[in-house]
């Protein structure tokens, strides 16, 4: 797979470069157009940079949240081009479509060194298509308008997208900086994890994970599970889980998954339960035996921390995804502070998994060079340690 560093060999002074990046970037709820983790956009900035500085007209894509192939003002990347600039401290300029006149004219307007984003990739149907012609026929749209394509969106390289998959195929490719990294730091986690091996997973849906779980049980020493998905496990050893979130059709599942692990699957023993998912909720710390039925549990509590914390140090590889509760109100952001602090503190190597993790790591205000490596990619990072191919990776290496 040839790299950036090789393009910036062969000379991009003057020629155009189409740069993927993943700058799907959360927004503060309370404050529309307030980004409130510019952690992505921020980890793209040395591909960026290096090729702002070498000379290149650099055209940089993204897409942002999930808009239905069509314009959506809810999802323009006008405000993320702005942080950008101020990022790179140097005006990025923004052109009000992907593929239309607004972006012909800026490409063709780009002097050496200038820097566009292109408006939101999913405004268009082709970007997501089913259809491999109608993606093909997007990413030549975007392909028009380069010399090379450089991806360093690691974030979305699990997606067989027009501007992932099928760019590449059209022009000269290269992985950036960032995918070379994560792609590097998950191949040592899953081909050679020095033992013993500790994987931490929250989020809210177990069936998200189930794949990655069955893939990790037979490598790890333990799979510490806590967030929304804790209760579906706990449910399977039957406890009352109250208004919690529950899968119910993965509560055999979880029950086959708990026989399989032969005690490697630790769950909570404590619940921080609450009357409403809310912030000004009246809430206690509860045994998870004695979860009240009009309650739910929105963190994993003080015992449960401790108990996790406890296996973890003992730890020379730990992976965490998902948070253990929902940090983003105060109240129930213990669990996931505690877990975090404690996976700081190993004497061995830890990666933290993509998306809200490294979102929690930041809005926690913990100190992210305690980490071992904090990923950009939720969802392509689980892909990876499923032993999925991924789409992007494989563009690249074609
Ligand atoms: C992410 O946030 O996980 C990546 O940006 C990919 O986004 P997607 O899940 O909407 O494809
Ligand atoms: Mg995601």
């Amino acid at each position: 797979m040839k790299t950036l560093d090789d393009l910036l060999g062969e000379g991009v002074s003057g020629r155009r470069v189409l740069v993927r990046a993943d700058l799907n970037v959360p927004f503060d709820k309370a404050s529309p157009g307030v980004i409130s983790d510019d952690g992505r956009a921020r980890a793209v900035l040395p591909t960026l940079v290096a090729l702002r500085d070498a000379g290149a007209r650099v055209i940089v894509m993204s897409h942002l949240g999930r808009p239905k192939g069509a314009p959506d003002p809810k999802y323009t990347l006008a405000p993320v081009a702005t942080r950008l600039g101020e990022l790179l401290a140097s005006p990025v300029i923004f052109a009000s479509d992907t593929v239309g006149s607004d972006a012909s004219e800026k490409v063709a307007a780009l002097t050496d060194g200038q820097v566009l984003l292109l408006e939101n990739l999913r405004f268009n149907e082709g970007e997501t298509a089913k259809d491999d012609a109608a993606r093909a026929a997007f990413a030549a749209q975007l392909a028009s308008f380069a010399d090379f394509y450089v991806d360093d969106a690691f974030g979305a390289v699990h997606r067989k997208h027009a501007s992932v998959y099928d760019v590449p195929s059209l022009l000269p490719h290269y992985a950036g900086g960032l995918v070379l990294k994560e792609v590097e730091v998950l191949r040592r986690v899953s081909e050679s994890p020095e033992q013993p091996y500790v994987v931490v997973l929250g989020g809210s849906k177990v069936s998200d994970k189930l794949a990655v779980i069955k893939a990790l049980l037979p490598k790890v020493d333990k799979l510490l599970v806590g967030g929304g998905m804790c209760f579906t496990f706990l449910k399977a050893q039957g406890h009352e889980v109250g208004k919690s979130l529950l899968e119910a059709e993965m509560i055999s599942t979880c029950a086959a998954l708990l026989e399989e692990a032969a005690g490697r699957i630790v769950l909570p023993v404590d619940i921080v339960a609450a009357s409403e998912f809310s912030a000004d909720a009246a809430f206690d710390t509860v045994a998870v035996s004695d979860i009240p039925a009009d309650r739910l549990g929105l963190d994993i509590g003080p015992e449960s921390v401790a108990l996790f914390a406890e296996t973890i140090s003992s730890a020379k590889t730990v992976f965490w995804n998902g948070p253990m509760g929902v940090f983003e109100l105060a109240p129930f952001a213990a669990g996931t502070r505690g877990v975090a602090e404690a996976i700081t503190k190993i004497d061995g190597f830890s990666v933290v998994g993509g998306g809200d993790s490294a979102a929690a790591v930041r809005t926690l205000g913990l100190d992210e060079s305690a980490f071992g490596h904090i990923s950009t990619g939720g969802g392509a990072s689980l892909e990876y340690l499923e032993g999925k191919k991924l789409p992007g990776v494989e563009a690249l290496e074609k």
